[in-house]
């Protein structure tokens, strides 16, 4: 069984009509950037619960969520219509492989996030780590429409804080938008322009690769990568890509 702890909401930053990222002061134990946990409304007497990224790093006092609504979902919607200071419940102990500490060593770490995937991302970027591990990073965020780009500020951080070693890649498939590739982030794989556009190629010798989000994204992904000479990375094997899917 699930154990809970009680959270409140103390800030809430809407980036669009459907993006929002929750703000929760809540005491959970030291997770590594990249895990997960399950948020919690009780809704009609029913505590319901799915699984959120941390956004926030571990060392950071307040937790954040980035949560996309789907109308016809159970919880994200209620969750929109959460005000300051309601209680959102945090699943006690925080979970989940998709951390660098799983990921082997490489020249070049590859983030490839779409839409709410971004934030799992941003997590592990807030922390020293891949920065000390990494020759170059880069961070690829696909989304359908240029107002579902967000986290600007803390994107363009990264950028003056690390000018030569991050990149930062946005997608939007279903707009032209200035500065960011049309379409999607496979038609990038499979054309060599990502490749192009960032100067380094995917290979086995110098590449990890992090995928996350819509699992059609990921699979198609892994399968573009996997035609380069890319491999699964798995605890028994080691090789290269390293996915998490936000659904089935
Ligand atoms: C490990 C893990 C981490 C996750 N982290 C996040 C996160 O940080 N932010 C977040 O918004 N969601 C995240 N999710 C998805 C989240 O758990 C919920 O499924 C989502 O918020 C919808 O919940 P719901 O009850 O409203 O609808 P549900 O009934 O749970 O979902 C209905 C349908 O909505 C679609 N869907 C679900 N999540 C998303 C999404 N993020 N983007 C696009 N379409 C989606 C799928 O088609 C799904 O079948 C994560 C899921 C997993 C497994
Ligand atoms: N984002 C919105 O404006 C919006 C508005 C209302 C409701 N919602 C809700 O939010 C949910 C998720 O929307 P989202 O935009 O965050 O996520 P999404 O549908 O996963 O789209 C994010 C990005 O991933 C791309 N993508 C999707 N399938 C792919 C594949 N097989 N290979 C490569 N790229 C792929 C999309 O391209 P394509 O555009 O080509 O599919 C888009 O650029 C929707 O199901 C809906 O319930 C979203």
């Amino acid at each position: 069984m699930t154990a809970w702890t009680e959270g409140k909401l103390i800030a809430k930053k809407h980036w669009n009509d459907n993006l929002f990222s929750l703000h929760i002061h809540a005491s959970v134990p030291l997770f590594e950037a990249g895990q997960f946990t399950k948020i919690a409304l009780d809704i009609d007497d029913k505590r319901v619960g799915r699984p959120y990224s941390f956004v926030n790093a571990p060392h950071e006092q307040y937790l954040e969520f980035y949560v996309v609504t789907v109308p016809e979902g159970e919880l994200s919607p209620k969750l929109l219509a959460t005000k300051e200071g309601d209680t959102i419940w945090v699943q006690t102990r925080p979970v989940g492989f998709f951390v660098l500490s799983e990921v082997p060593q490489g020249k070049t770490l590859w983030m490839l996030a779409s839409g709410t995937a971004l934030g799992v991302f941003l997590s592990i970027l807030k922390t020293v780590t891949p920065w000390e591990r990494f020759e170059n990073i880069v961070l690829c965020h696909a989304v359908r429409q240029a107002e579902s780009l967000s986290h600007h500020e803390l994107i363009e951080q990264f950028k003056k804080e690390h000018p030569t070693q991050f990149q930062f890649v946005p997608f939007v498939s279903r707009e032209e938008t200035p500065g960011a590739f049309s379409g999607r982030i496979t038609t990038a794989l499979e054309n060599g322009s990502l490749e192009k556009h960032t100067g380094f190629t995917f290979s086995p010798e110098e590449s990890q690769v992090m995928i996350c989000g819509n699992p059609e994204m990921v699979k198609e992904c892994m399968t573009l990568l996997q035609e380069k000479g890319l491999k699964k990375h798995t605890r028994k094997e080691a090789g290269h890509i390293t996915i998490e899917n936000y659904w089935k």
